[in-house]
């Protein structure tokens, strides 16, 4: 494998913590899997805020475009909460998502047999749960113009933002759907609220159209957004891939999430269109934020970071090999009874970020 360019930014609150985990992970493939990255690494957030007065800079955004691979921490930063929407540390990752086309985010939401206890519903709703959501990132009411707030003439203020998709967008988010479905249980479920938004009408209508046309072996259907929250907490193994816009995404995608017992065990991947050159710009962060509440003592669980390098090798290099060994790794670790305090259970044993971290590479080790 010719050398791959790596970015990596950490970010704000746990981000540089559980990042210093993935270090033990590429350390192990140079050492035991001959596979070196040529890494960079970066300010993002509020720790680029701090040091250069913007959210990210151009140049993080170039580096990102010429990278084969970003791994992205988390940001968000309470002492940045009071300014102006452009000056938060969230804008670097929303622009990142921009800048590089990155509109179909993969969010896993599966269940490790060992935890099956730590999440907040039953046992025998959740075991063996294997959901993916794909989620529009660069269109809908995130971006959508007109936005703003506005005085009204009688002095009242006016907050607006605009849902919007076309033809085009919402049909290459769904077929990222139908293909990953193809390669899983061949079952699409397409979410919006076409009862109330034209948006959402349009989103049914394309992705009805793309099925009959290109992909009518996958099973579709077409459920609204309210409904399927409450379907994801009443019976969540009817969900193969979920596709949907991007504010319907973050919230089911929190809520598919916790299914599973910890927002701290959820990797992603955001990927943009394959480009003419045949690089495909992608980029893999935890779903969890950077929890500045527990930021610095190390607790956090650094598994979600670690399982996003493992989607990284998976769809960025077709490392399928190592990425296997990687998610074993976690499983077994979690099997011997090691928990980080997000997923503690009673008579297990309670551990740091970087006992778990050393934990998984002497799992790997063992391989
Ligand atoms: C996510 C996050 C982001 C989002 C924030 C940090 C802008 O919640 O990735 O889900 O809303 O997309
Ligand atoms: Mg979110």
């Amino acid at each position: 494998m010719s050398t791959k360019k790596l970015l990596i930014l950490p970010g704000d609150g746990i981000g540089p913590e559980v990042m210093r985990e993935v270090a033990r992970v590429t350390a192990w493939l140079s050492r035991k899997r001959d596979i070196t990255f040529e890494i960079d690494e970066d300010l993002v957030g509020g720790a680029s805020l701090a040091e250069y007065g913007v959210p990210i800079r151009d140049e993080v955004i170039e580096k990102a475009r010429t990278a084969d691979a970003v791994l992205f921490g988390s940001v968000g930063d309470p002492a940045w909460s009071h300014v102006g929407f452009d000056k938060r540390p969230e804008v670097a990752i929303l622009k990142l998502r921009q800048e590089l086309g990155l509109f179909a985010n993969l969010r896993p939401a599966k269940v490790f047999d060992a935890l099956v206890d730590a999440s907040t519903l039953k046992a025998d709703v959740i075991k063996g749960l294997d959901i993916m959501i794909v989620r529009e990132t660069v269109g809908g009411i995130y971006f959508g113009e007109p936005r703003g707030i506005e005085t009204l003439p009688n002095g009242e203020k006016r907050g607006i933002n605009t849902e919007v998709y076309t033809t085009s967008e919402i049909e290459r988010v769904a077929r990222v759907a139908f293909d990953l479905a193809r390669k899983r249980n061949n079952s699409v479920c397409s979410v919006e609220k076409c009862n109330v938004m034209e948006s959402g009408l349009l989103w049914k209508e394309v992705v009805t159209d793309l099925h009959a046309r290109e992909y009518s072996d996958v099973k579709l259907s077409h459920m609204l957004a309210d409904n399927c929250a409450m379907q994801l907490v009443r019976n969540p193994a009817q969900f193969d891939v979920i596709v949907t816009g991007n504010l319907f995404g973050d919230l089911l995608s929190d809520l598919a999430s916790m299914l599973t017992g910890s927002l701290g065990m959820l990797p992603s991947a955001t990927l943009g269109a394959v480009q003419e050159d045949g690089r495909r710009p992608a980029l893999y962060e935890p779903i969890h934020g950077s929890a500045p509440d527990i930021a610095g003592q190390g607790i956090a669980n650094p598994i979600a970071q670690i399982l996003s390098f493992a989607m990284l090798l998976r769809y960025s290099f077709d490392l399928q090999t190592e990425a296997d060994m990687i998610e074993a790794a976690v499983a077994a670790v979690l099997a011997t009874g090691l928990r980080t305090a997000d997923i503690m259970s009673p008579g297990l044993a309670r551990v740091g970020t970087d006992v778990m971290g050393e934990a998984i590479v002497r799992e790997l080790d063992k391989m």
